[in-house]
């Protein structure tokens, strides 16, 4: 067999908020593949990163007053417990504002230049007449000009996977003021599609056998097609966008940023070439290597992008394009809303880990439900406890535990030769091997977990049959009952691989109990044997209990009615996300007046380490001497965005407390560390 050099992603997230279960599932599906490809021999690179740019992400960072850079990186810092407790293993997990990103897009922009396909137009452009800005897509919305369904983003639709412009939306409004907006032109760079070089590409590139789904191959004719008119087909792709945006700056064009969508896909690119350069491995020899297999996860309303944009940008700027593009479906749960981007509720991924559910039960129910097309599916509790229960711990996971205890017992661990009958069984199991790992590799994962469990079905039946306890009572079968208990162990091993790229972490437990080494595809033509000692059995999965999903899938209770003695009701819940993007310091009062005008501020002078003093303005006046303050410490919000007062411009903020009703009970106390604490120290 000759080893595959594979290259794999999954769509970038946008940072502007954490994980969905829509994420997950993606990178649930797309993780199978690659550790079945490794179980395979073969060599994969998996990388993932965060989308940074764009407009709504530089409103939101505006709206925490703090910098698009930090906002992000807040995003980043919360991914971690998601990807580890799904055991998803991307190896690198980057940003499209790195400095290779930056450099990529440049350099794919310019050859683009050079092979003459980038154009200047002149547009008119949605203008907020309130908020005195150009509008970003995804602040225009609009009834879609295809389906006409209605509140659809200005870029696309999510009704029907059209992709447009805003100014084609019918009834358009700002989603940031809600004004109309009016047309006012702009300097726009495109990316030349409707060039007949392009289509000409497009054509044969989508067509290549094993490159697109014959599914997603259908839409994409719709979009091709041009009316008897000659109108349609593919048209010039707005590149471009106007200061102020968070972006990479287009080369040469001053004031103009790259479309988020244009740098979004290179961003695996760079996240590879971050990866490979940790490694000390050459990026340029490795992407260029035509042996090199590139495949990107995505979902259906990303279709557009992957499948016409991406393959054009890569093959024009002098690249080599994707082997293929994997389109899946939504999820939705119990037949309700899609977890689309920017709706994904109903199902909350740490919720589901706080609750203490196996992470591989969800992997598991996920592969049985996906079967490499673009389909929707459906999370549903009932389903859900049926397969954990009935099938994953019912079929399989029994099968060890009904016949590990006696080996253990009885036989101090050792396994027998198998006898015939059992080897039968045996290989019947084997005979499946490449059945099953060609329908893991064509992602049809629902029929692959169908066979396991066939397969289980059928061990299950053996069981039945020699009725090992019944064995285990009888005068002189001891033999017997070592045979049957050795031919369970080896066809749980052999299903255990299988199973091993949906299920990670019991695989592993799995060749701990079964003291072999990391199992493998290969693993199957092999046997333990006569003599193989295996370990102690431990439990290795619980059943899902209904009033677990019962939990998960109940929204939880807005606290607003539980008041507390202090009389203000709890704010609602935020994650340790949230917190972390409030940088609390530890600062020093070193001057405080009075000030000149006002009877509730006073002015404070504070070292927070920084090398410099902070002019804050504090409504403490009633409560507190200037001259008490002064050197005593206390706590600053350090990232609050400057408030011009006007006294004058106030950097921050004191904490104090009070009580709720101020009037009733008055009294502000400020917050004073215990002895030790130095100015500059952050507060976690
Ligand atoms: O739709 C999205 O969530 C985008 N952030 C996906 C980008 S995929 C790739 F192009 F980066
Ligand atoms: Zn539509």
């Amino acid at each position: 067999m000759t080893q595959r050099r594979i290259f794999v992603t999954t769509a970038l997230p946008y940072a502007n908020g954490n994980f969905h279960i829509g994420h997950i599932m993606e990178y649930i599906q797309a993780d199978i593949w690659v550790r079945f490809q490794r179980m395979m021999g073969h060599e994969v690179n998996f990388v993932g990163a965060d989308d940074a740019h764009g407009a709504p992400i530089m409103i939101a960072a505006q709206k925490a007053g703090i910098t698009p850079q930090q906002f992000v990186a807040n995003i980043a810092a919360g991914r971690k417990p998601y990807l580890d407790g799904f055991n998803i293993a991307f190896d690198n997990w980057h940003s499209t504002d790195g400095p290779e990103n930056h450099e990529l897009a440049q350099a794919i922009y310019k050859d683009l230049k050079a092979a003459g396909l980038i154009s200047t137009k002149v547009i008119e452009q949605f203008f907020d007449p309130e908020k005195g800005m150009f509008l970003p897509d995804r602040f225009i919305k609009g009834e879609c000009p295809k389906c006409g369904a209605k509140d659809q983003y200005g870029d696309s639709c999510e009704a029907c996977g059209a992709v447009y412009s805003p100014t084609e939306l019918k009834n358009p409004y700002s989603a940031l003021s809600g004004a109309t907006p009016i047309l006012k032109n702009s300097e726009h760079y495109f990316f030349s599609l409707s060039d007949p070089r392009c289509a000409q590409f497009l054509e044969v590139w989508t067509h290549q056998e094993g490159r697109l789904q014959p599914e997603v191959l259908n839409k994409i004719k719709e979009w091709f097609a041009k009316d008897d008119e000659g109108k349609g087909g593919l048209g010039d792709w707005d590149i471009s966008r106007d200061a102020p945006y968070f972006g990479i700056e287009i080369p040469d064009a001053p004031g103009k940023y790259f479309y988020v969508w244009l740098d979004a896909p290179i961003g695996y690119l760079a996240s590879l070439k971050n990866y490979l350069g940790k490694k000390g491995l050459d990026y340029e020899k490795y992407i260029n290597d035509p042996a090199v297999e590139q495949y990107h996860f995505i979902g259906k309303d990303i279709t557009y992008f992957h499948t016409l944009f991406w393959p054009a940008m890569l093959h024009f700027s002098g690249r080599k394009t994707p082997d293929a593009i994997f389109v899946h479906g939504f999820l939705t749960v119990n037949n309700g809303e899609k977890m689309s981007k920017s709706r994904g509720t109903g199902l909350d991924p740490l919720k589901y880990l706080s609750l203490g559910m196996n992470p591989e039960w969800l992997r598991y129910y996920l592969a049985a439900k996906l079967n490499g097309r673009n389909e929707d599916i459906d999370f549903n509790s009932e389903d859900f406890m049926l397969r954990v229960n009935s099938d994953l711990v019912g079929k399989f996971i029994n099968i060890a535990s009904r016949a590990a205890g006696f080996i253990h017992k009885r036989f101090a661990g050792q396994l027998s030769a198998v006898s015939t009958d059992g080897q039968t069984l045996l290989d019947l199991l084997k005979a499946s091997s490449s059945l099953v790992s060609g329908l893991y590799d064509s992602r049809d994962y629902a029929k692959a977990l169908r066979e396991v469990m066939r397969l289980a079905d059928r061990v299950n039946e053996y069981v039945d049959q020699n009725k090992p306890w019944e064995l285990a009572k009888k005068e002189g079968m001891d033999a017997r009952l070592q045979d049957v208990c050795t031919t369970c162990i080896e066809a749980f091993r052999l299903l255990s691989i299988y199973l091993k790229p949906v299920l990670p972490h019991l695989a592993s437990q799995v060749e701990k109990f079964l003291k072999v080494g990391s199992l493998n595809w290969q693993s199957a033509e092999q046997v333990l044997g006569a003599g193989h000692e295996i370990g102690q059995y431990q439990h290795l999965m619980q059943r899902v209990e209904e009033k677990q999903l019962d939990a998960l899938l109940t929204p939880p209770e807005p606290v607003v009615e539980a008041l507390i003695p202090g009389g203000e009701a709890i704010a609602p819940t935020i994650t340790i996300d949230d917190f972390a993007k409030i940088d609390l310091r530890i600062a020093k009062i070193v001057d405080c007046k009075a000030v000149e005008g006002s009877t509730k501020l006073l002015q404070l002078s504070l070292d927070a380490g920084e090398g410099r003093l902070r002019n804050v303005f504090s409504g403490i006046a009633s409560c507190y001497k200037p001259e008490d303050l002064v050197g005593k410490l206390t706590v600053l919000v350090a990232n609050l965005a400057p408030r011009k007062m006007k006294f004058g411009i106030s950097e921050g903020m004191v904490l104090a407390a009070s009580h709720a009703d101020e009037k009733a009970q008055p009294g502000i106390y400020i917050l004073e560390p215990v002895a030790g604490a130095t100015p500059g120290m952050r507060i976690h």
